[in-house]
């Protein structure tokens, strides 16, 4: 027998007067999993924890979270804790009465709390701030507080917004690395909301991409990257370049699609089944794209050449971003990381410079949505 998902999501939706903030979403979520639903502004990702939450009612659909159907369960019965979008710490109790709150609230006895309290606090590595007030505080341990006071009830699942939004980039880094541990140790199911590709990327054990109110798709952070579902998905997450085409022909394995660029063949993913005659997009991620000062003579692993101009080249220290634009006039972004110290100053290439820019067929992608 499988598992049954730990949280199970079927047809919600909520709609605020004519607007549909969430629409008809189905959602499974596996007990211990660090799911992360990623998307832009306004997209619906905090209704949707609300509603997980049990803050906001659904106008329809179900929850169902560990077996047990939520429609008439309040918030507060539920097995699950929120931490906001913006957490607020209060700002006049020290680091252990912030923590000790819900335990106090819920009037278990004082030993209790002192225990309970002590174990969270070293679990998030705040034990020698006990005393302080959120005003002495960084905003990395700040975060940790509140992550202590939410985790404090052992709630079965934890829904975070934007946990990290509050950090600057590298103390935010740092805390995802933090958080994983934390949800590992822990082993309390995660719902992260975020807004950057790259904190998806690193927490997650599955993302649901999100647009609109809907999924655009769900998978491991590699699925989504690597085959994309959609337009919108290459997109979101990660640079990607996109060439339009038709397709000439479609063969077990293979397709071959007629762009302004060329011909162009792709391997086929499974799921791929491409009518000759049909339009398509075709995108290559720019870190999978190969630049050479000689044309790659490999075919026919290499059948996807073009020649062009470098036109932009920023140097960001672990890689390089080239813009090379093609003979046909068409700008494609390419990375290409420093493994070697030019000692000299000098990149391998320089603007101007002529170049070959080639992909192997399983590198790019075939896109039709
Ligand atoms: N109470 C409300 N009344 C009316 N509209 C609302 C309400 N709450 C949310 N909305 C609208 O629903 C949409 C989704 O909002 P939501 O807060 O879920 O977005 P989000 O994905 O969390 O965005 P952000 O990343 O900016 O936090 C937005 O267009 C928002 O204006
Ligand atoms: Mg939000």
């Amino acid at each position: 027998m499988t598992e049954q998902p730990f949280i199970k999501v079927r047809g919600l939706t909520r709609t605020f007067g004519n607007f549909t903030a969430v629409d008809n979403i189905d959602l499974d979520i596996n007990r211990g999993e660090l799911f992360v639903l990623l998307g832009g502004s306004g997209c619906g990702k905090t209704t949707l924890l609300r509603m997980l939450a049990g803050f906001e009612t659904p106008d329809a659909g179900s929850i169902e979270i560990d077996g047990a159907d939520m429609a008439q369960t309040p918030p507060y019965s539920r097995p699950v804790n929120m931490m906001f979008q913006s957490y607020a710490l209060f700002p006049h109790m020290s680091v252990e009465k912030n923590v000790a709150y819900g335990l106090k609230r819920d009037g278990v006895d004082r030993a209790q709390i002192k225990l309970r309290v002590g174990e969270m606090l070293q679990m998030v590595e705040m034990q020698d701030f006990a005393k302080r007030k959120p005003h002495q505080l960084s905003g990395g341990q700040r975060q940790r507080v509140a992550l202590a006071r939410s985790l404090i009830k052992k709630p079965k699942v934890l829904l975070l917004d934007e946990p990290l939004g509050a950090l600057d980039k590298r103390l935010r880094e740092q805390t995802q690395f933090e958080l994983m541990e934390l949800q590992d140790k822990l082993g309390t199911t995660f719902v992260v909301v975020t807004h950057d590709q790259e904190e998806a990327m690193t927490l997650a054990t599955r993302i649901a991409v999100m647009e609109g109110g809907r999924f655009m798709q769900i998978g491991t952070p590699a699925e989504v990257y690597e085959t994309p579902a959609t337009k919108f998905v290459a997109n979101f997450v990660g640079s990607v370049n996109m060439i339009d085409g038709v397709v000439t022909s479609c063969q077990p394995g293979l397709v071959d699609v007629k762009t302004k660029q060329g011909a162009v063949t792709l391997q086929a993913q499974s799921r791929d089944e491409h009518a000759v005659g049909s339009e398509v997009s075709i995108a290559v991620r720019p870190e999978k794209i190969i630049i050479q000062k000689t044309r790659p003579e490999t075919e026919p692993e290499t059948p996807n050449v073009l020649h062009g101009t470098v036109k932009e080249l920023a140097y960001l220290g672990r890689l390089s971003t080239l813009r090379v634009e093609t003979d046909a006039g068409f700008i494609v972004e390419v990375t290409s990381p420093n493994t070697t110290r030019h000692s000299d100053g000098k990149h391998p290439f320089e603007w101007d410079d002529e170049v070959y820019i080639s992909f192997p067929a399983a590198s790019a992608v075939v896109l039709i949505a």
